[in-house]
């Protein structure tokens, strides 16, 4: 796949998506500035980045498929497998770690019945041990796709997770605080 031409009429992407991204590569004087960007919002609508994804995107910046996969690889937020539609990822990084965070991993991997880039059986959570998600000074801190809950205690597990469900419409949910934000640009998170 090559040329926007092709992009337009092929696209993988939601015509409002198609449509972002004929606007960010505009926005850059250099059309890679747009990549990491671009791979966010797809991985929010695709839910990861699959070898069409990375292809399209890279037909769009007018780079290689490798020159995608080089850069994609080197930050944890990206992925290349299927997620839960909300992954966790746990920071066990020094800050938390001397706060308690591999107490806390141990009890999502607890509660949820699955380890490491685990994803449960109903699809509604995946897991994920990272490094810093650059929120030390509240440790131990995750990040639940883009929100974040910081200054955790083992105690608040079970509420973060049926908070969840609740937006998922699975069984066992309810309502509690849904963390702080952060998005990418302003863009959606993919739940
Ligand atoms: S060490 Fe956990 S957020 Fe930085």
């Amino acid at each position: 796949m090559s040329g926007n031409s092709n992009t337009e009429s092929m696209s993988l992407f939601s015509p409002q998506l198609a449509a972002r991204f004929d606007a960010l590569v505009k926005k850059y004087p250099v059309k890679r500035s747009a990549l990491i960007p671009m791979l966010l919002y797809a991985q929010d609508e695709v839910g990861y980045l699959s070898d069409a994804v990375i292809a399209e995107v890279a037909a769009r910046i007018g780079i290689t498929e490798l020159d995608v996969r080089n850069v994609a690889t080197y930050y944890s937020m990206l992925r290349f497998k299927p997620a839960g539609k909300f992954n966790i990822q746990v920071c066990t990084n020094i800050s938390c770690m001397l706060r308690g965070a591999y107490d806390l991993y141990e009890r999502f991997q607890e509660e949820l019945g699955i380890g490491h880039k685990g994803i449960t059986k109903d699809g509604v959570f995946s897991l994920e041990e990272v490094e810093c998600i650059g929120a030390c000074c509240w440790a131990p801190a995750i990040q639940v796709n883009y929100d974040f809950h910081d200054d955790l205690s083992l105690d608040l597990v079970p509420s973060i997770l049926r908070e969840y469900r609740g937006r998922a419409g699975a069984p066992g949910g309810g309502s509690s605080s849904p963390g702080r934000k952060a998005q990418p640009e302003g863009g959606a998170a993919h739940a």
